[in-house]
């Protein structure tokens, strides 16, 4: 029988639990999930950096048998047929997510015919939940508990409290 690999990617900057569970529905639809991290060296002003969010996608993913976490450059169509995929995962939160969702599959459709685009909805309480939202918050320490795994939010804090150290290291004027 024909086997369904499908690749989960995006930014991840950082893992919510939107995308956990997206990763968990994904997981019982699909016989593999890659989870992959787009590498972007054109536009990199991600807050953590491709290890620090390979090593959160990992260890938040360990328990599940068919999930790996990757990462690519490049398109993702060439990556999916490295990889032997014939799936794309990826999830629409609003209305508002489908117009950009719609643009992407539909190009990637013509780039390569042979892999579709699945959308899944993740869970009502993700609805408005983005990584950049979750950045926003942590970056005014604010409340992050039911967004974020505890680990990422660990690393949230830590990487704050960093960069707010290095900005009262630069000397002004
Ligand atoms: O988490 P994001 O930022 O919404 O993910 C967007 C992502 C990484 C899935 C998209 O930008 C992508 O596929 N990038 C790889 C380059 C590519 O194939 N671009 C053409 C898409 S039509």
């Amino acid at each position: 029988m024909k086997q369904i690999v499908a690749i989960y990617p995006g930014s991840f900057d950082p893992v919510t639990n939107g995308h956990l569970d997206l990763i968990h529905r994904g997981c019982k639809l699909f016989d593999r999930l890659i989870v992959a991290i787009a590498r972007n060296p054109e536009k990199d002003d991600s807050l953590f950096s491709l290890e620090e969010r390979l090593e959160m996608l990992k260890a938040m993913t360990a328990d599940l048998e068919n999930v790996t976490v990757d990462a690519f450059d490049g398109l993702l169509m060439t990556y999916c047929i490295r990889k032997n995929a014939n799936a794309v995962l990826r999830g629409i939160r609003a209305v508002s997510d489908y117009e950009f969702e719609l643009q992407m599959a539909l190009m990637n459709r013509k780039i390569e015919p042979r892999v579709e685009t699945v959308f899944m909805m993740p869970a009502e309480k993700y609805s408005y939940l983005s990584s950049r939202i979750v950045r926003e918050i942590a970056a005014f320490g604010g409340p992050l508990a039911g967004l974020v795994p505890e680990l990422v939010e660990e690393h949230l804090r830590r990487k704050v409290a960093g960069k707010r150290a290095a900005m009262l290291e630069i000397p002004t004027k």
